[in-house]
């Protein structure tokens, strides 16, 4: 009688529009999380870990004409019956997470975040399906001095990271009432011109008539071309506001481009708005990051009138530019020292975790390898220095020390003497 054998089964691939990082490139990652980190906390922000999901009336807030709220929100029904998005992006999470927890802290409050978003988008080089941002957002303050440390905290990081072809427009939306003043002109225009846009977009001027204008379809940006510009019809307060922005930046040895036509993705958006766009990357997934200020967002979401700004940057197409750019190349840290156990005894076990103990980054083989093998090991693991325990060792309880990187060669000293020579090598 032959035994059943199981169906094969297909192996499981991560889903589409997503990616697993590994070695060595996760490496890359964490540098770049900790470059941020350590930017960013030198001028007082503080990280905030918020949920990955939300009720989903938080997220609709940043803009019920939007893609991201209409089509991309990844949004189901939790056990108890509650209506639940991933986090699409960082900023409405950080406005609940401020009115539910931090009205009573000093303005601004000044945090960030390195998070994963979730957009239901046609996953390309450079736009996936979950992506992750480093983000930065500031609740509380008016003054446009905070716009400009905004800005800068971003343009600096770059340049922090050797990026040079990387280009900064901005955009001023004006207070909430020019934006709403601006979007009633603005709808009224593209009536007289809906044949000429194409029908998607046309479709979209009775209610998300600013969504007509970051269309990317040729048509309608052809018809679109002499769209009254926001910034001929900012009132005196949102002119004279744009205006210290733009002298911070020039102060600050900052150069920009002022782009009518930045209203960005998202609605919540008022006075300053910015994108950096890379000049190295395709023009479809050019922009690295961009922000804006968002002064009506924290009322939207049920908290008191308050003012916010911040930024979001997608770590995969700041990887993307750097690679293009040939900047920010991290090496693999791996381990200082490598134990080989060639007898298959009790060493390898017991000093890798003395060596540990000790202070001294080490690894080993396991499954009692060839020498040869565990070389080839010791060799991938980017150690500096490879112990050796073979019979001759054990028998005078002694540990042999061989330099892989240096000139040194080899010595054999004692097992209980090991930890300490090693130590005094590497230092
Ligand atoms: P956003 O422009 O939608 O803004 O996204 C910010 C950045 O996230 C983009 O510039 C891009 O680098 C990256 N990104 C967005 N979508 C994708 C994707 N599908 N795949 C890869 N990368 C992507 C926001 O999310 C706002 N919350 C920014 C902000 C913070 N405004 C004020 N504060």
């Amino acid at each position: 009688m032959s035994t059943p054998t199981s169906p094969r089964i297909e192996p499981f691939k991560a889903p589409t529009g997503t990616r697993d990082v590994l070695p060595p490139e996760s490496d890359r990652w964490q540098a770049l999380i900790a470059a941020f980190a350590d930017h960013v906390g030198r001028a007082g922000y503080g990280l905030v870990q918020s949920p990955m999901f939300e009720e989903i009336g938080v997220f609709s807030r940043v803009g019920e004409g939007t893609d991201l709220v209409r089509k991309e929100m990844y949004d189901f029904l939790d056990k108890g019956e509650r209506r639940i998005a991933l986090r699409p992006e960082g900023t409405a999470s950080i406005a609940r997470a401020w009115i539910q927890h931090a009205q009573g802290e000093p303005k601004p409050w000044k945090v960030w975040y390195a998070a994963p978003s979730f957009r239901y988008e046609r996953p390309q080089a450079g736009r996936y399906r979950q992506h992750h941002q480093l983000g930065l957002e500031a609740i509380g303050t008016e003054d446009a001095d905070l716009d400009v440390e905004v800005i800068t905290m971003l343009h600096d990081f770059y340049v922090g990271l050797g990026l040079k072809q990387v280009t900064l427009l901005i955009n001023s939306m004006g207070t909430v009432e020019d934006r709403r003043r601006y979007i009633d002109d603005v709808r009224e225009w593209l009536r007289e011109r809906s044949a000429d846009l194409d029908p998607t977009d046309a479709e979209k001027i009775d209610d998300h008539p600013m969504r007509v204008l970051d269309s990317k379809r040729p048509v309608t940006i052809a018809a679109i071309v002499d769209v009254p510009r926001i910034t001929d019809r900012l009132s005196p307060e949102g002119a004279e506001r744009f205006e210290r922005v733009k002298v911070g930046l020039t102060a600050l040895g900052i150069e920009f481009t002022v782009e009518p036509r930045l209203v960005r993705g998202l609605d919540y958006y008022t006075h300053t708005t910015f994108e950096f766009v890379s000049e190295a990357l395709d023009a479809a997934q050019s922009t690295i990051g961009g922000g804006g200020r968002y002064d009506g967002l924290v009322e939207s979401l049920g908290g008191p009138s308050t003012p916010g700004i911040g930024f979001g940057s997608g770590i995969e197409r700041i990887l993307l530019t750097c690679d293009a750019e040939g900047v920010f190349e991290t090496s693999s840290t791996g381990v200082d020292v490598f134990v080989v156990d060639t007898i298959g005894g009790d060493a390898a076990r017991d000093l890798t975790v003395e060596l540990r103990r000790s202070g001294v980054s080490a690894d080993r083989a396991f499954e009692g390898r060839s020498m040869k093998s565990q070389m080839k090991a010791a060799d991938k693991s980017g150690a500096a220095l490879v112990l050796i325990v073979g019979s001759d060792e054990a028998e005078s309880n002694s540990v042999t020390i061989r330099d892989l990187r240096g000139d040194t060669g080899q010595e054999t000293v004692s097992r209980n003497s090991v930890v300490d020579v090693v130590a005094a090598r590497l230092s």
